[in-house]
């Protein structure tokens, strides 16, 4: 019989994987989640989750029936009540519909962030999975480009202090309205002789969602657009303005970027300001985050019209670009002491002694397999334990161990009423 395997494009985020594979590690998860969640805490924002699923209807609406993730990648199913779900493939749309919901705009949280299992049918290959998890960060209300630049001082913050440091700010933007009504018809203008010789992808996106085109990869498609025209010539004036002081707050946070005429993201939302984050040490999927302003996305939901920004980036992106760079990761805590007890009567003073411990908040822990010493002793060797204590039947009648310290391999006589102290002060 088949063994059972994770789904093609997912895997498991397990205890001491290493090698290639250290980046399923999930002491690293928890290093990069402390990490986002403490510099949210910094910057203000509140965490919200979000069911896995929503309607269909609510992605469909707000990423756009053009875009990939809508026209491919979804995960859709009709659950037993004849409704369309689909499990979540980005988190901007669930975060409004439960900022809408909730009324959270009544409330002072409205910055809010996530971390979240996304789920896009796509090509499964390094960097880029069926089931990918982001943290996203939404702020909801505040139409300023300072709120734009405070958002992207935020995203570079945590890629500085998860120690990611080979990284460029691609930044654009897509204008408003106004901006896109003129461009699109100047480029539509430009594009129109030439659909014949376009890449076949392309020309399905010139009636679908023609500034994808922007976005192409295919060579007959990037020297095309070498002399096409330019969105940023078409911004108006308040568009222009928005964009101007968005890059000289960036200029004066000291946050590097570099302005790409040609991004525009593959989300049909945005509006103004929009990012993306890459990452120099990776191959093809290259993108460790990206998002920008989506002013008229909450009222489209039919909640109050609020102007907002956002970002999300990819943890495993994030994960693989750290072990790539060789950037200075935590290892996983190490037990204070390990004890092995060698019988059952051993065993409950065992138990007794580390539950003492334990609740001091002491990472203690016994073999209680009962098997041979020598088994405590590579167990205890494996996880790094500090000390470890064999404990038998003199022991347990004199009250008292001898605590080997593992590295050295000296030991000395402790009583086990001692343990506690001994170990912090040890410890500290
Ligand atoms: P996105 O660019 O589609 O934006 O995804 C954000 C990040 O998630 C990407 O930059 C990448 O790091 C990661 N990512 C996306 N797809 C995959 C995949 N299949 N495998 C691994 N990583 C992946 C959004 O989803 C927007 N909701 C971001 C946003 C928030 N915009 C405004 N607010």
């Amino acid at each position: 019989m088949e063994p059972y395997t994770a789904p093609r494009g997912t895997f498991d985020v397990i205890p001491g994987a290493s090698g290639e594979e250290r980046w399923r590690n999930s002491f690293l998860w928890q290093h990069i989640e402390s990490v986002l969640r403490q510099t949210a805490r910094d910057f203000g924002f509140y965490e919200i989750r979000t069911p896995a699923f929503e309607r269909t209807e609510l992605f469909t609406r707000t990423v756009g029936e053009g875009s990939d993730i809508v026209s491919k990648e979804m995960y859709t199913f009709i659950d037993r009540g004849d409704r369309s779900m689909t499990l979540r493939p980005e988190g901007t749309a669930a975060a409004l519909r439960s900022f809408i919901e909730n009324r959270l705009d009544q409330t002072p949280y409205h910055k809010v962030f996530y971390i979240a299992p996304m789920f896009r049918y796509e090509r499964p290959q390094k960097g880029r999975y069926r089931q990918h998890h982001q943290f996203g960060a939404e702020v909801i209300g505040i139409a300023s480009p300072e709120q734009d630049a405070e958002l992207i001082a935020f995203a570079y913050t945590i890629y500085q202090k998860l120690g990611i440091t080979a990284l460029n700010v691609n930044i654009n933007s897509v204008g408003d309205l106004e901006s896109r009504t003129a461009y699109k018809a100047a480029l539509s203008a430009y594009l129109e002789p030439r659909l014949q010789e376009l890449s076949e992808d392309s020309r399905e996106r010139f009636s679908k969602n023609m500034l994808r085109i922007l976005d192409s990869k295919a060579p007959q498609d990037q020297e095309i657009l070498k002399t096409a025209p330019k969105l940023l010539d078409f911004l108006s004036q308040t568009a222009k303005s928005h964009f101007d002081r968005v890059l000289s707050l960036l200029t004066s946070l000291n946050i590097p970027y570099t302005i790409d005429p040609k991004l525009v993201r593959g989300l049909d939302y945005y509006n103004h300001t929009v990012f993306e984050v890459t990452s120099t040490g990776l191959g093809s999927q290259n993108a460790i985050g990206g998002g920008g302003r989506y002013d008229g996305l909450v009222k489209e939901l039919r909640g109050p019209d609020l102007p907002s920004v956002g970002f999300g980036m990819g943890l495993e992106r994030i994960l693989h670009t750290l072990l790539h760079a060789g950037a200075p990761l935590p290892s996983p805590d190490a037990p204070a002491l390990f004890l092995i007890p060698m019988d059952d009567k051993s065993a409950a003073v065992a138990l007794e002694i580390a539950l003492k411990l334990r609740r001091a908040e002491l990472y203690t822990e016994i073999d209680l397999s009962l098997k041979k010493i020598k088994h405590g002793l590579k167990l205890a060797s494996d996880l790094g334990a500090l000390y470890s204590m064999v404990i038998g039947e003199t022991e347990v009648t004199s009250q008292k161990g001898s605590l080997k310290n593992m590295a050295t391999r000296e030991a000395r006589e402790i009583s086990f009423a001692e343990l506690e102290v001994v170990l912090k002060s040890a410890l500290r």
